[in-house]
C-alpha cells in the first residue's frame, strides 16, 4: 500500500519538475525573442525615408536626414544635365568604379541617378565627413563662403573643410583630400518626384 502511495507520489513529484522545467523554458525564451526584436527606436532609424521633390525648382535642393546621416536631393536643370558627361577628364573616378552606390545607379553613367532630373546622394564628403555646400551655379567665381570655385566651375559641391569640390552628380574632382565621390543610397520613385529612400529601385523592364 505504502508503496504504491510512494509510486503515486514518485509519479506526481516527476510531472510537477517536467511541468516546471516547460514553464521555465517559455519564461527563458521570450526575454531572448524579445531582446532580438529591434527597438521602435532601432526601427525608426533605419527606416525608409519619403522625400515629396515637387516643390524643388531647377537649382534647388532639399537635406533630409536617413539613418541618422544627412542625404541631398537636388532638382537639375536640363542645360547642367546636358554637360554632366563634358569633364570626365577633370575626375577622380569618372565611372565611379571605386566609390559607393547602388548597381543601377552605376550604370547611369554620369548622371547616377535613377531620373537625371533629381539627384540623390550622401551629404556626407568622402574625406573627414563633413557636409559639402551647394554651388550650383557654372562658370560662377566666389560662389560659398568666399572660394573661387574657378571660370571652368561645371557646378557642384563644395567642402569647406579642408576644399573639396565634387560635381553635380556627386563625383569627385582629382588632386582632392576626399578620396571618393560622394555615396549614393538605395531609392526608388513613388511618383515624379516622390522618392522613398531605402529602398532599393526595383529592376527596370527591358
Ligand atoms: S571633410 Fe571635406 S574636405 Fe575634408
Amino acid at each position: 500500500m505504502s508503496d504504491q502511495v510512494d509510486h503515486s507520489r514518485r509519479r506526481l513529484l516527476t510531472a510537477a519538475t517536467v511541468g516546471t522545467g516547460a514553464i521555465g523554458a517559455v519564461f527563458a525564451a521570450v526575454p531572448f525573442l524579445a531582446s532580438w526584436q529591434p527597438s521602435a527606436r532601432a526601427k525608426a532609424l533605419g527606416a525608409p525615408v519619403e522625400v515629396d521633390a515637387s516643390k524643388l525648382e531647377p537649382g534647388q535642393m532639399l537635406k533630409v536626414a536617413w539613418r541618422g546621416q544627412p542625404v541631398f536631393v537636388v532638382r537639375r536643370s536640363k542645360e547642367v544635365i546636358a554637360q554632366l558627361g563634358n569633364h570626365d577628364a577633370l575626375l577622380a573616378d569618372p565611372a565611379s568604379d571605386d566609390s559607393e552606390q547602388p548597381d543601377y545607379i552605376k550604370a547611369k553613367g554620369a548622371a547616377r541617378a535613377i531620373n537625371p532630373e533629381y539627384w540623390v546622394g550622401l551629404a556626407v564628403c568622402t574625406h573627414l565627413g563633413c557636409s559639402p555646400l551647394g554651388a550650383f551655379e557654372a562658370n560662377n567665381q566666389f560662389q560659398v563662403a568666399g572660394t573661387d570655385l574657378g571660370s571652368g566651375w561645371p557646378g557642384g559641391f563644395y567642402c569647406p573643410c579642408h576644399g573639396s569640390k565634387y560635381d553635380i552628380s556627386g563625383r569627385v574632382f582629382k588632386s582632392m583630400p576626399a578620396p571618393k565621390n560622394l555615396a549614393i543610397p538605395s531609392y526608388t520613385f513613388s511618383g515624379d518626384a516622390r522618392i522613398t529612400i531605402g529602398v532599393d529601385a526595383a529592376p527596370q523592364k527591358t
